[in-house]
């Protein structure tokens, strides 16, 4: 018996990375996955490799800053598997760098992305959820949502309102059996990870983002998709029933520092 078995999971930014790792994660303890992306080959990949393992999967490409996509999302979701248990927004995108260097587009880029993704997709998903007798939200905030990241201020402003957002959904939802959290990731080994040179004169190379962020790592290296993977399926399964309104860090110490 899986951890998830049965549950109908909503995965955003499940086509790559942490994502990724979590759709086949949850596939892998009894989910049926809704794979969700901007990215629709990779999201695709994705899908055929949960069917190939013999799960159950279904693609919907999504752009997370647009309530249309996100109200379509969970109506596939219901149209396919008629409930939605888990909820889990994931999509992001590497902040555009420092106060000076941001075009509003960027800045509204970030927020919608991050912040409208989470916000709309809760809007939609909840009625669903009260219907079916409860459900799990959780966001994927980041440990620049907690320490401030000058080197990318939207980008840590988002990813502290998506941790004020789970708050907020956990003391409306709990009477409705439906628990919300936010995960905080340290440097985690993504694709997305190389996109952060070049936000800081002394980060040029990949090289140098790692000698930045691991010393202020006191477990001395990267994070491995899996590892948040691994902490989201603890915080969506019922391992985590009374768990709800947290901010957990999955980053090797880093905040500690
Ligand atoms: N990698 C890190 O070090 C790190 C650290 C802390 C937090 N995070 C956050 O973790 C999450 C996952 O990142 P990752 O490192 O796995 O990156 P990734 O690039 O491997 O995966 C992100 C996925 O989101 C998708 N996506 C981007 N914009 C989208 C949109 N508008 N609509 C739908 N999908 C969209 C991408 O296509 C991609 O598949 C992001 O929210 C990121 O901000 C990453």
């Amino acid at each position: 018996m899986g951890r998830v078995q049965g549950k109908v999971a909503v995965i955003t930014g499940s086509g790559s990375g942490m994502g990724r790792a979590a759709a086949l994660l949850f596939a892998s303890e009894g989910a049926k996955l809704v794979v969700v992306d901007i990215h629709e080959a990779n999201g695709q990949a994705v899908v055929d490799e949960i069917k190939k393992g013999g799960g159950d999967a279904i693609f919907v490409r999504v752009d997370t800053g647009k309530e249309a996509d996100l109200k379509r999302m969970v109506d596939e979701a219901v149209k396919a598997y008629a409930r939605v248990d888990i909820f889990w927004h994931n999509a992001g995108i590497a902040g555009p760098g420092s106060i000076e260097q941001t075009t509003e587009e960027e800045f509204d880029r970030q927020i919608a992305i991050h912040v409208k993704g989470g916000f709309f997709g809760a809007k939609h998903v909840l009625p669903v959820m009260r219907k079916g007798g409860g459900g799990v939200i959780l966001f994927t905030s980041s440990a620049s949502g907690v320490k401030a990241s000058p080197a990318s201020p939207s980008y840590s402003i988002a990813k502290a309102g998506l941790q004020i957002l789970a708050q907020c959904i956990a003391l409306a939802n709990g009477r409705y059996n439906i628990r919300a959290n936010a995960i905080c990731p340290g440097p985690v080994q993504t694709p997305l990870w190389p996109s952060f040179v070049g936000r800081n004169p002394e980060v040029i190379s990949p090289a140098d983002l790692e000698k930045a962020f691991l010393v202020k790592v006191p477990m001395g290296r990267m994070m491995q998709p899996e590892e948040i993977a691994r902490a989201g399926l603890f915080l969506c399964s019922d391992d985590a029933s009374a768990i709800t309104g947290v901010l957990l860090p999955v980053d090797g110490g880093f905040l500690v520092t």
